[in-house]
């Protein structure tokens, strides 16, 4: 089968796996638009690989308050010091805004900032509309630098938003 476009690598890290069953439904979506997404739990890849995509989904809960879920924290100083230029990326996160108003989604802002200040083409900013916390650093003006997905409060919610977000960064990969 060929497919329309390059290939995306999707790394996440999930401990109660909830990030893990929204990748596979963001995969099965993005390949029911015909891309085809390879899908890497980042505590067994690593970082590295990150670089042999020129497309690039990357899913993170927040945990311990502000932080990043155990696998990307372990490497998060290399994943820093990565280079993305050439390399278009998307993020989601997963995060409870009831109880943890102030860190909402934060994980989301640890691993986009350094992606774009690192040479990466960011795609996939989600507004902000229908959440209710208070303090996020994955903001940027009126939008989230990634798709927010709630499991605690708003499970309802995750399918429609994940179909949505999957149809406007679809047509932007290379
Ligand atoms: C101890 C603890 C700390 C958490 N800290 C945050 C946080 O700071 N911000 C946030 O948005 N969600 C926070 N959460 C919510 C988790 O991100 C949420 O439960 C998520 O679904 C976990 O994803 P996972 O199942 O993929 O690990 C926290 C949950 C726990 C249990």
């Amino acid at each position: 089968m060929k497919y329309k476009m390059d290939k995306i690598g999707m790394f996440w890290g999930s401990t109660t796996e909830m990030t893990s069953l929204a990748a596979e439904l963001i995969q099965e979506a993005l390949e029911s638009f015909d891309h085809h997404v390879e899908s890497f739990d980042v505590g067994s890849t690593g970082v590295d690989p990150i670089l042999t995509y020129s497309n690039v989904i990357i899913g993170c809960p927040t945990w311990n308050v502000g932080e990043l879920q155990d696998d990307w924290d372990m490497f998060y100083s290399e994943y820093q010091g990565l280079k993305f230029d050439g390399i278009t990326g998307a993020f989601f996160g997963v995060g409870d805004q009831l109880g943890y108003s102030c860190n909402f989604l934060d994980a989301v802002g640890l691993l986009a900032r350094p992606f774009v200040e690192n040479g990466g083409t960011l795609i996939g900013q989600w507004p902000t509309d229908g959440y209710d916390f208070d303090e996020s650093i994955a903001l940027e003006g009126d939008k989230f630098l990634g798709l927010g997905l709630d499991y605690d409060n708003q499970e309802t919610l995750s399918e429609e938003r994940i179909k949505s977000w999957t149809e406007l960064i679809q047509s932007s990969f290379k």
